[in-house]
């Protein structure tokens, strides 16, 4: 699926009047099967520019376009996976990952065994398999999300729209699910099987190495500052980590943001 932003502005307005302008003229194209990831400083409207595409949030002015059609509301056609793991803690993880399928459109149709069988064969493809029957407080942070994204994957969603979802997570799990991530979107397969994704994150050498382009926004009004596209061959390992052509688009990216990061961190 292709999603087109189009000169799109959002525009808060609190109740006693006041205007927050959050994402001002931003125009950008998701390709088919392209991973596109946003990196820009807090308050630069990252979320609120994916929760525009959800259509979780609709834009003041502009248009976004999925296939060529205008973004009305949510649909199962966009999965959206966040920070926090918003996992049922009385369900297993089995039940977590079937929720969306069991109780929500996107399971329309398909019969109990079907939904099982689904959910076994997402668990698998995250690393979940043996842990399908514990509950998430058994399970650590890095599994969580593994539930998390499982959830998301379970209904197949065209497009996967993900805000950080991994910045809670300690350093080693952390590149351990970048590379999982890369696997379970197609980096080994061809490039027709992939899916379109949205990636939000702080950590720039994460937005590198995930990227077909990296999306760095400004702030105060959130901006596109530049789009960098990243030449780096797949499938992406731990090679790739240690290229230099990796060291260099990251210094580019953070001498872009450089500033303002300073500016957030010392006000
Ligand atoms: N529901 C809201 N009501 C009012 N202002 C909001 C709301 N959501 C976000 N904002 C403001 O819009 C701007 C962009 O926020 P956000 O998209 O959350 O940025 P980011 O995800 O990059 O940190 C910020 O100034 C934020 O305070
Ligand atoms: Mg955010």
């Amino acid at each position: 699926m292709t999603i087109d932003l189009q000169s799109v502005r959002k525009e808060f307005v609190a109740r006693d009047g006041a205007r927050t302008p959050a994402v001002e003229d931003v125009s950008l194209t998701l390709g088919e099967g392209e991973f596109v990831v946003i990196v820009g400083p807090s308050g630069c409207g990252k979320t609120t520019v994916l929760n525009m595409i959800a259509g979780l949030e609709r834009p003041t002015a502009g248009a976004i376009l999925a296939d060529g059609r205008p973004v009305t509301g949510p649909g199962v056609d966009r999965g959206v996976m966040f920070q926090d793991y918003a996992l049922f803690p009385w369900r297993t993880v089995a039940e977590n990952v079937a929720f969306p399928l069991r109780f929500g459109p996107a399971g329309a149709g398909l019969s109990g065994a079907a939904i099982g069988d689904r959910v076994d064969a997402t668990l698998t493809l995250v690393g979940l398999a043996a842990a399908r029957d514990k509950y998430p407080h058994q399970l650590s942070g890095g599994m969580r999300q593994r539930v998390a994204l499982a959830r998301l994957l379970s209904y197949e969603p065209k497009v996967l729209l993900m805000d950080e979802p991994l910045a809670a997570l300690d350093a080693q799990t952390r590149t351990i699910l970048q590379d999982e991530l890369l696997r379970i979107w197609g980096q080994d397969g061809p490039a027709a099987s992939r899916r379109t994704v949205l990636f939000i994150t702080h950590a720039i050498d994460e937005a590198v190495f995930l990227a077909d382009r990296v999306v760095v926004m400004s702030s105060h009004p959130g901006r596109v500052r530049e789009i960098v596209p990243v030449d780096l061959p797949r499938p992406r390992n731990d090679a790739t980590r240690a290229d230099p052509d990796f060291q260099r688009i990251a210094q580019h990216i953070w001498s872009l943001i450089k500033n303002e990061a300073y500016r957030a961190a010392t006000s």
